[in-house]
């Protein structure tokens, strides 16, 4: 971490424990630099990065305040639906995702960060150094059990997260995609009901419409996670097959479980023999010092199916993921061997090496400051531009806000008329089988924040006031 920033982070601090209560004046520059020994160019640096995070704002000719402006207020969990739902998002989908591929498209709506925050050189020169070393004979075997060295490293990381995994557990899948359908696929039949979050990732939507099965929704608290009781009362009533959830930073509202409640749903799906796909693809990305850790962690009957990628935290178009499917490995890698086979043998070489010589915990500790930063950037900004009565969760981690307009904003209206002016977002109804959330959205903070942000968002708030 540089000096500005070290520096920086102290008087956040401050600001967050209240020491610097809104609207006090900051130090001037030559002050700060005399009373803390550092240099004013260090001082000046700490003192933008803590505008850009929102933290502070400047007066003109008077010099830098803690800003005065409130945070936007916490959503509200969504209501509970009673029944089952059959699931049909798929076009609706398909449009938002469309919206995004002009490059010119501020990406509020896009489901990555920006790629310029991988080290997507150093991975280049791990895929030649994998393939000089490649022999012709893993170019064969690693087709159908994955790499062998990729599954090493990957059981490394599950083990600093407090998970003993057998190799044989691990099934190397194309992105967690795939993964998460394969074990939906494995666990279930046409017809069947599927317990799965409010609001949830769109594509567990259309996986779901893929195999014909029914949503049970539950309700997930914005920064608590999923709502144990009404599950609990679902699985007592309905005859539910799987669970679709993700433990920590849920895509859309970034929520996340603590350990008691992991260790609760565990045990309660344990009673009822019902397995958990634990879509876990943001769990690097958290804020802070300490890993969440994975409802597989007090999994001790291989009940829960596991499944991430690198998708989200260093090469999205490496296409590699994984599940570690416990009970149902076995027939997960025969559903895999009947479908695609396997991933690109390259990529799984190229992520191996780096994983063991490229320096990957520098980089995700790197990529979690920005991200932390971009994410401080779009809450002030939303502050200053969205209407009275929005309301904006604010996750320990990865790169998405999910916003609660007020009532009278229909997001998919909001959604048609930010594309027009070159921004795109993710609409609420996206992420909900019953197409819920008709005046939310999910907006992603995963790039460098700058003035076309700035601006997009003054463009949203002008919008979303017109309703
Ligand atoms: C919650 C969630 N799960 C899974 C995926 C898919 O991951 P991958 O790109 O590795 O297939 C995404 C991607 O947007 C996601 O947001």
């Amino acid at each position: 971490m540089k000096r500005y920033e070290k520096f920086a982070d102290e008087i956040a601090e401050l600001i967050h424990t209240g020491v610097l209560a809104a609207g006090a004046k900051l130090p001037s520059v030559r002050h700060a630099s005399r009373t803390y020994g550092v240099s004013p160019s260090t001082v000046f640096q700490a003192y933008y990065l803590l505008e850009d995070r929102g933290l502070i704002q400047a007066r003109a000719r008077s010099g830098y305040y803690v800003r005065e402006q409130g945070p936007l207020p916490m959503p509200e969990p969504g209501p509970p639906s009673a029944q089952a739902t059959e699931v049909g998002v798929s076009e609706l989908v398909f449009s938002v995702l469309g919206s995004l591929k002009d490059p010119h498209t501020v990406p509020f709506g896009s489901a990555f960060p920006s790629p310029d925050l991988f080290p997507l050189p150093r991975l280049a020169r791990s895929m030649a150094h994998a393939l000089r070393h490649l022999s012709p004979h893993e170019v064969i075997a690693d087709m159908t059990a994955g790499n062998a060295d990729l599954r090493r490293q990957i059981a490394l990381r599950y083990m600093v997260h407090g998970v003993m995994l057998p190799l044989e557990e691990l099934v190397i899948t194309n992105g967690a995609l795939e993964a998460l359908n394969l074990a939906l696929q494995c666990v279930t039949q046409p017809g069947d009901l599927v317990a799965i979050e409010s609001p949830t990732f769109y594509a567990c939507l259309q996986v779901l419409e893929r195999l014909q099965l029914k949503a049970v929704e539950i309700p997930v608290h914005p920064r608590t996670g999923i709502d144990l009781d009404q599950l609990a009362e679902r699985l007592e009533r309905m005859p539910i097959r799987a669970c679709w959830f993700m433990s920590s930073l849920q895509n859309p509202l970034g929520a996340s479980l603590d350990d008691d409640k992991k260790r609760a749903l565990c045990q309660l799906l344990k009673r009822h023999q019902v397995p958990l796909i634990e879509d876990d693809v943001y769990a690097e990305l958290y804020y802070g010092n300490q890993p969440p850790r994975p409802v597989k962690s007090f999994d001790d009957e291989g009940l829960v199916l596991h499944c991430s990628s690198f998708s989200k935290c260093l090469a999205p178009g490496y296409r590699v993921g994984w599940v570690a499917a416990g009970r149902y490995a076995e027939r997960i890698a025969k559903l895999k061997l009947m479908t695609t086979l396997s991933p690109s043998v390259p990529a799984q070489a190229a992520i191996a090496d780096y994983l063991q010589h490229g320096g990957y915990d520098r980089h995700l500790r790197r990529l979690r400051h920005a991200l932390e930063t971009q994410q401080g950037a779009m809450l002030a900004s939303a502050a200053r531009h969205f209407p009275a009565g929005t309301r904006v969760t604010q996750p320990t981690g990865g790169y998405f806000l999910w916003f609660e307009f007020p009532e009278q904003v229909d997001a998919l209206v909001l959604f048609k008329l930010a594309l027009a002016q070159g921004i795109s977002l993710a609409p609420g109804p996206i992420f909900s089988a019953s197409q819920g959330f008709g005046h939310c959205a999910r907006l992603n903070h995963g790039h460098p924040w700058s003035a076309a942000h700035e601006r997009a968002m003054d463009v949203l708030g002008r919008i979303l006031h017109s309703f």
